[in-house]
């Protein structure tokens, strides 16, 4: 990737194998290195962090990324003018007039892409649109995959869950799609049935898709985004698509399994799933901060040029 090219980070279908390549490199030596080395270069610099849905992992690794680096952040979440009407683009607006040129912004709809079409003064990073993008949820996950396979393609990788809901699962199949990976996708059908046979495999039973996978990712029921006439049966989803113990023994020696988190222990996955050796989620945690550390630097030295 190219710093001088990169102007916000909206969305991943634009990027190459050689970019996010050049990235893992770029995020692999950063970590290596440690806090330690990292320099509080931008102390000039101020990022908003407008997060219009609930986060923990995202909203606190942006704003620690934020410190590593010496910029300021300043948050603005559901408890500002946004409950009274405010739309995203005037609180924008209005953040500007005090000196915030940069944002981070996580919201249920697709707005982000509209105002970024004429948004010069800084960058924007979208933290999470609607149910299509999640760009940097993508970038980590692709990493996580990297550093523990040391490769992307060739991996068998299944998708587990409430994808339709999901905008984790829509920035994963970007970067399979320019690697070439066609993953399995698992889960009730009228959650999968939307995805485009050309780009994935549909398998309705979890244990034929899980049994050669080398990577499995597990995706949260996303209630909140629920049609009022979803009917989602608990129990049953557990039985058929819960990863239980007993399911991951039938899994490959080597394979291992992601959740972006927020887990919900026992809906999606088992108790001792969670913490077995095979679950990668808080390495993937780790993860996104050191991603985002390296996306805002990429950002703001490209900003500077
Ligand atoms: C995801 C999100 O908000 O899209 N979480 C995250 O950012 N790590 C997934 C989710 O909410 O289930």
């Amino acid at each position: 990737m190219s710093s001088s090219k990169m102007r916000h980070c909206l969305e991943l279908s634009s990027w190459i194998p050689d970019q996010y390549l050049f990235f893992f490199t770029q995020i692999q030596k950063t970590k290596q290195s440690g806090f330690q080395s990292l320099k509080k270069e931008f102390t000039d610099q101020c990022v908003g962090l407008i997060f219009q849905e609930p986060s923990t992992r995202t909203r606190v690794s942006y704003q620690k990324a934020i410190d590593h680096i010496g910029a300021t952040s300043y948050i603005v979440e559901n408890n500002s003018s946004l409950a009274k009407g405010e739309t995203l683009a005037d609180t924008i607006k209005t953040l500007q007039s005090m000196g915030i040129h940069h944002f981070i912004v996580r919201t249920s709809t697709d707005e982000i892409f509209e105002i970024a079409k004429c948004y010069q003064k800084g960058f924007l990073i979208n933290a999470g649109s609607g149910t299509k993008h999640h760009p940097t949820q993508g970038l980590l996950d692709a990493f996580t995959i990297w550093e523990n396979f040391g490769k992307l393609e060739g991996l068998q990788i299944v998708l587990l869950g409430d994808l339709m809901h999901s905008r984790v699962a829509r920035s994963n199949l970007a970067w399979m799609k320019a690697f070439g990976i066609k993953p399995t996708v698992c889960g009730p059908a009228s959650w999968v049935n939307d995805f485009e046979p050309e780009h994935v495999i549909i398998e309705d039973d979890m244990t034929k898709a899980i049994e050669n996978a080398d990577v499995v990712m597990l995706h949260r029921i996303q209630k909140e985004r629920f049609r009022e006439e979803e009917d989602f049966q608990q129990e049953e989803y557990f039985q058929k698509y819960c990863m239980t113990i007993e399911k991951l023994t039938q899994t490959k020696k080597d394979a291992i399994v992601m959740h972006p988190g927020p887990i919900n222990r026992g809906i999606e996955l088992s108790t001792d799933v969670a913490d077995h050796e095979k679950s990668k989620i808080l390495q993937q945690v780790e993860n996104g901060l050191w991603t985002r550390i390296c996306l805002l630097q990429t950002l703001l030295r490209a900003g500077s040029l």
